[in-house]
C-alpha cells in the first residue's frame, strides 16, 4: 500500500517538475534581442496575487528588453508561461504589449495592434506582428516563481 502510494506521488512530481521546465521555444524568439533576465516573485504579494488562480496574467514591470515587463500567463496549476513585453513588429523599447481585455489569454500592443495569444506559446493572431513574443523559462515552486533565459 505503502509502496503503491509512493510510487504514484514519485510519478506526480517527475510530471509536474517536467511541466514546469516545459517553455515555448521558437525561432522566432530571435527578433526580440537577449536580454539577462533572473526574475523571482512571490505569488501571495498583492503585486501578484491574481497568478494564484488558473486562467490569470500579470505584467512584472521594468524586466526584459528595455525594461518593457514580462508577462505571466498561468494555464493550469503547474504551468506558467512567460512572455517579454516587447512587441516583436518593432522591438522597441517603447512599444510593450499590454493584457488584453477581450481575450483573458491575449496580449495586444497598444501601439501597433498586434495581437498574441499567451496560451500559445505568444503566437501572433493578428496585425502586423509576425513574430511570437519572445518567451522566457519558468520554475514554481509554490508559491515562489522563478522567470530565467
Ligand atoms: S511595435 Fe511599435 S507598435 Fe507594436
Amino acid at each position: 500500500m505503502f509502496c503503491k502510494s509512493f510510487s504514484k506521488l514519485l510519478i506526480f512530481c517527475i510530471l509536474a517538475t517536467a511541466a514546469l521546465y516545459v517553455s515555448c521555444s521558437n525561432p522566432n524568439d530571435d527578433v526580440v534581442p537577449w536580454t539577462e533576465v533572473r526574475v523571482r516573485i512571490n505569488t501571495l504579494d498583492a503585486k501578484y496575487i491574481d497568478l494564484q488562480n488558473i486562467n490569470s496574467r500579470v505584467v512584472i514591470k521594468n524586466q526584459g528588453y528595455g525594461g518593457n515587463g514580462i508577462i505571466v500567463y498561468r494555464s493550469s496549476e503547474a504551468i506558467f508561461n512567460a512572455f517579454d513585453c516587447t512587441c516583436t513588429y518593432e522591438q522597441s523599447d517603447t512599444c510593450a504589449v499590454i493584457p488584453d481585455e477581450g481575450n483573458i489569454a491575449g496580449a495586444v500592443c497598444p501601439v501597433c495592434g498586434s495581437k498574441f495569444e499567451l496560451v500559445n506559446c505568444g503566437m501572433p493572431t493578428s496585425g502586423k506582428a509576425k513574430h511570437s513574443l519572445k518567451s522566457y523559462r519558468v520554475s514554481y515552486n509554490e508559491p515562489i516563481l522563478r522567470i530565467f533565459n
